[in-house]
């Protein structure tokens, strides 16, 4: 192991499978996600969700189906302003472009005030920090503690030249985690069938035991790049069924990502434009949070 991923391991949470053969085979991945179901079950209990920002049916719906979409997330004011920052913000030194990225082109950078964009950074930040979207993941990851511990990505996406978008390994239907955790991102402009929807499961997020089974499974496979894909077969099995995040621009999309999910296909011609925001680092224990604020404050 080199140095580089060492400390990269320490900063960051359970990885979904372990990459051995003998527990895999012990059937540890299906003590790893009754060891995460417990501890989930135990935050549910006590987490008092009254004063956060959710209506019931919001809550209903994202506890029944692992997701939900916002629509009109930001008056048409402040998403007007987060538009021209974000448009602003591509010119920062933050975003660098990856050329050949399987067959995919892609820009992505951290929104930071520490940037040469600073003005565009928080006026985007503050908007985010004053929104709903805190609430949403607290209430699904049933933790109140994340206390605006999350961060903000400038996001373009786009198809090389005379490629297929057919090789990009989050282009199979995968799970991220083997516990509960967050994706979410904000649409800067439509996103439709052409442009790489998000593809989600619904009601995939529930870890009950045919799902404990299927991980369990799933472990054993044999290990190549698409080790962790789940099959249309396995779908069918499991008896789901995809669908495709069709949303139009100032919508926030949340979801569970145990929960399975992909991102669709995007045809030549397109482009997409979205703000990630990631919470993935506040799965993190104590010590690795610990170190992560403190090479983030070095770093950036
Ligand atoms: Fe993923």
């Amino acid at each position: 192991m080199t140095i580089k991923n060492f400390v990269k391991n320490l900063l960051e949470p359970p990885k979904y499978q372990l990459n051995s053969k003998i527990l895999n085979s012990l059937n540890y991945q299906k003590i790893r996600c009754l060891r995460e179901n417990k501890k989930y079950e135990k935050l549910k209990k006590s987490f008092n969700h009254e004063s956060l920002n959710i209506k019931k049916n919001e809550k209903d719906f994202l506890d029944r189906n692992g997701y939900i979409i916002l629509e009109n997330f930001f008056d048409e004011k402040s998403f007007e302003i987060i538009l021209n920052s974000f448009n602003k913000y591509s010119n920062s030194n933050r975003v660098k472009y990856k050329k050949d990225f399987y067959n995919m082109i892609w820009g992505s950078g951290l929104i930071s005030q520490n940037s040469d964009h600073p003005e565009e950074a928080k006026k985007i930040i503050n908007l985010f920090e004053n929104s709903r979207v805190l609430d949403f993941a607290k209430y699904l990851l049933k933790r109140q503690d994340l206390s605006k511990n999350f961060e903000l990505s400038y996001q373009d996406l786009m198809l090389m030249d005379g490629k297929i978008d057919n090789i990009d390994p989050n282009r199979f239907i995968h799970a991220d985690k083997h516990y509960h955790c967050v994706k979410s991102y904000f649409s800067i402009e439509d996103n439709h069938i052409n442009n790489a929807p998000y593809l989600y499961v619904p009601k995939s997020h529930l870890m009950d035991s045919t799902r404990i089974e299927f991980e369990n499974e799933l472990s054993k496979r044999s290990k190549t790049d698409m080790q962790f894909r789940v099959s249309d077969n396995d779908l069918k099995k499991l008896n789901f069924s995809v669908k495709s995040m069709i949303i139009k621009k100032n919508s926030l999309v949340i979801s569970d990502n145990l929960g399975f999910h992909a991102r669709g296909e995007m045809k030549r011609g397109f482009s997409r434009k979205q703000i990630r925001i990631s919470f993935h680092s506040v799965q993190a224990n104590k010590l690795q949070q610990f170190l992560r604020k403190t090479a983030r404050r070095i770093v950036l």
